[in-house]
């Protein structure tokens, strides 16, 4: 029935209708990133979710971080183009598991990845992203016992970068575990010159070839600043199109996975989103992200921990 539509169109059309705003990860499919208001990181998609003045937040990324917009912005209708836009640390970590894990340990605080649940943001302290971790950290008294969920490995280099011993769930992410560390040596071996970018969610083994790591917004920065011409990325290939429109006289490269292929790490909950389905989602106003008002008020308290911390 989409046959014959001019997506961009009727897209553009519908946000001004609708008083729309369209918020995008940087995971997301080119074209939506194109169409996007904003391109971000998932701390920088939280500040906009909140500040956004729009009826209607249509959410480009995974239902976590649709989520967050409602918890934050809970009088705007919030669409997610795609409801089985999960996550593989989200499934990883069952509330009730959560709840289990926070109760074998109650001197321990619970510093949680954005990466999970509204549930499990309501039983937590303190939400962190990965460009927000360290800074939070930071702030706490050195003595302070921390459980880290989901994700180990963002947990584990955490606690190298900030000497602490935090208590780490056993989560991990899909996409950043498919690097292969043969393909990548031979690849830098190509490129000696280039450097590697890694986001934390990679394994140690990926962490300890890379030049820098960091969240998506802080790869972003390195690559378009760094004055090497080609440059090599260790996260979803999806952020290469920034940086091809930023520096398009660079050349990036996604880092391989077993078959030395980049393609294979691209997220598939992040690529159930289309523009038909976008378009849809404003059309229809669904899928609507809903969280129940008892979970949202706690959620809400440990996501604003993190906004006031992360400054
Ligand atoms: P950031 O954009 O915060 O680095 O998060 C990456 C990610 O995996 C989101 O799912
Ligand atoms: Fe989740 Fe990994 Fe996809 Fe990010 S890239 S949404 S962490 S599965």
């Amino acid at each position: 029935a989409l046959a014959g539509l001019d997506l961009k169109a009727e897209i553009n059309r519908l946000r001004k209708e609708k008083n729309a705003v369209i918020l995008a990860h940087y995971y997301q499919d080119p074209a939506l990133q194109d169409i996007a208001d904003f391109v971000g990181d998932s701390l920088d998609l939280s500040r906009k979710a909140a500040a956004t003045e729009a009826e209607v937040i249509a959410f480009c990324g995974v239902k976590f971080m649709a989520e967050v917009a409602k918890i934050l912005s809970p009088n705007k209708i919030v669409v997610l183009p795609d409801l089985a836009a999960g996550c593989s640390l989200e499934d990883s970590c069952p509330p009730e598991d959560f709840a289990r894990f926070r109760r074998a340990h109650p001197d321990h605080i619970s510093l949680t990845y954005i990466n999970c649940s509204a549930a499990v943001k309501a039983e937590s302290d303190i939400i962190v992203t990965s460009s927000s971790a360290e800074k939070i950290i930071n702030q706490l008294p050195a003595d302070q016992k921390i459980l880290f969920a989901p994700d180990k490995h963002l947990g584990a280099w955490l606690n190298r970068k900030t000497g602490r011993d935090m208590l780490l769930w056993d989560g991990t992410c899909i996409v950043h575990e498919k690097f292969s560390v043969t393909e990548l040596l031979k690849l830098k071996a190509q490129h000696p010159a280039a450097p590697v970018l890694a986001h934390p969610e990679c394994p140690a083994a990926i962490l300890d070839l890379a030049h820098y790591i960091g969240a998506t917004s802080g790869i972003l920065d390195y690559a378009l600043n760094s004055p090497e011409q080609t440059v090599i990325v260790a996260t979803e290939p999806n952020i290469i199109h920034q940086m091809q429109l930023k520096a398009p006289h660079k050349t990036f490269i996604g880092a391989p996975g077993a078959d030395g292929n980049c393609g294979c790490n691209t997220c598939p909950y992040m690529a159930l989103n289309t523009m038909e389905k976008l378009y849809i989602a404003l059309r229809d106003l669904s899928p609507r992200i809903e969280v129940p008002e008892d979970v949202r008020i706690k959620a809400k308290i440990s996501l604003d921990r993190m906004l006031e911390m992360a400054g």
